[in-house]
């Protein structure tokens, strides 16, 4: 009894520590058979094991308790210090991180545009009513704002709905030939697995003087952007309607998880929806002053082309800063 003893006080883990328990007072334990031994004994010899018997269980079960707890705490420890993350540190491989989706397919398509010779422009993301809106055939009351329900500050200023008031900015500051791309954060009122209220978009403007922008030269564009991010995809264009273009058209893709054969992702369709376009209407050139203009834009949701590219599922876990999700990129 004495060596289960000493050999219960130099365990050095919680499985040497399980062991011994197991050998003085597991099923077919030392102890255990000792204590069944009691059943063939009778008057004061049984009396005298039963409490040496007592006694020792009492005490290998205090010390087993406090060793235990100790074992823990300790294992504990050195878990936290494995599991440590330091955010700040750079890894080994951080040469293959190619950073937050989002960031990672914006730069995608700002190195497309530019490449062309769009120039990067930005705006406010805090925008009074006349940009956002009436300044894209959008006035008060007109029923399509209700999409775009957003955050309101006093005197009409308001979260921005879309990139397309940079477009109105732009056109105000500058003259034909314009040829410009704005990425940026939007906001509006939504949320659900593929909507949050933040969101990026990217636009696109080109505007020349006459009638030198054509809805041909859009078509083009588009249909080899969506090339160089998505490879070999087919692309449609189906007519829509927007209030600041006209003829307006959504562009879809061929599914890229099914190659046009039609899965969930895709609604069975085989078809994704990427982009809004459209020539710009009159109104809007009215609105900023333009006289004898053509011109076409285009705007996307970086987020959408994220989730294709990068073949992430719920929209929500761009911002969840969920390292174990990141790290995947
Ligand atoms: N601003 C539109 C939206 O947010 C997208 C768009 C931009 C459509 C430019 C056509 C032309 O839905």
């Amino acid at each position: 009894m004495d060596t289960l003893l000493e050999k219960l006080k130099n365990a050095q883990n919680s499985q040497e520590l399980e062991a011994i328990r197991i050998e003085a007072l597991g099923k077919k334990g030392i102890i255990t058979q000792k204590f069944s031994e009691l059943k063939s004994l009778e008057g004061e010899t049984k009396k005298e094991l039963a409490k040496t018997l007592n006694d020792f269980k009492i005490k290998f079960e205090s010390i087993h308790q406090e060793k235990k707890t100790q074992f823990q705490m300790l294992e504990l420890k050195l878990a936290l210090e494995q599991e440590r993350i330091d955010v700040s540190l750079f890894t080994s491989n951080s040469h293959k991180i190619i950073g937050h989706p989002i960031s990672y397919t914006k730069d995608r398509i700002i190195a497309y545009f530019t490449y062309l010779g769009y120039e990067l422009c930005t705006g406010p993301l805090v925008e009074d009513d006349f940009h956002n809106f009436s300044a894209l055939n959008l006035p008060e009351y007109h029923p399509a704002r209700d999409m775009q329900d957003t955050f309101y500050f006093k005197d009409s200023m308001l979260l921005r709905t879309h990139t397309s008031p940079v477009q109105i900015r732009t056109m105000q500051s500058q003259t034909p030939p314009i040829k410009m791309i704005c990425p940026g954060a939007t906001f509006r009122r939504d949320y659900d697995l593929t909507h949050t209220p933040m969101f990026h978009q990217v636009e696109g403007l080109v505007v020349d003087k006459g009638d030198k922008a054509s809805f041909a030269n859009l078509k083009y564009t588009l249909e080899d952007f969506l090339k160089y991010m998505f490879g070999d995809v087919k692309v449609r264009f189906r007519s829509s309607f927007f209030p600041f273009t006209e003829p307006s058209a959504e562009v879809d893709i061929s599914c890229v998880f099914c190659e046009g054969k039609g899965c969930r992702v895709c609604s069975q369709t085989g078809w994704l929806e990427v982009l809004g376009c459209g020539v710009v209407d009159e109104y809007v050139f009215e609105a900023v002053g333009y006289k004898n203009s053509s011109g076409y834009a285009f705007g996307m949701g970086i987020e959408r082309l994220a989730m294709l590219t990068c073949g992430v599922s719920d929209l929500r876990s761009f911002f969840e800063t969920d390292l174990r999700v990141l790290e995947q990129f």
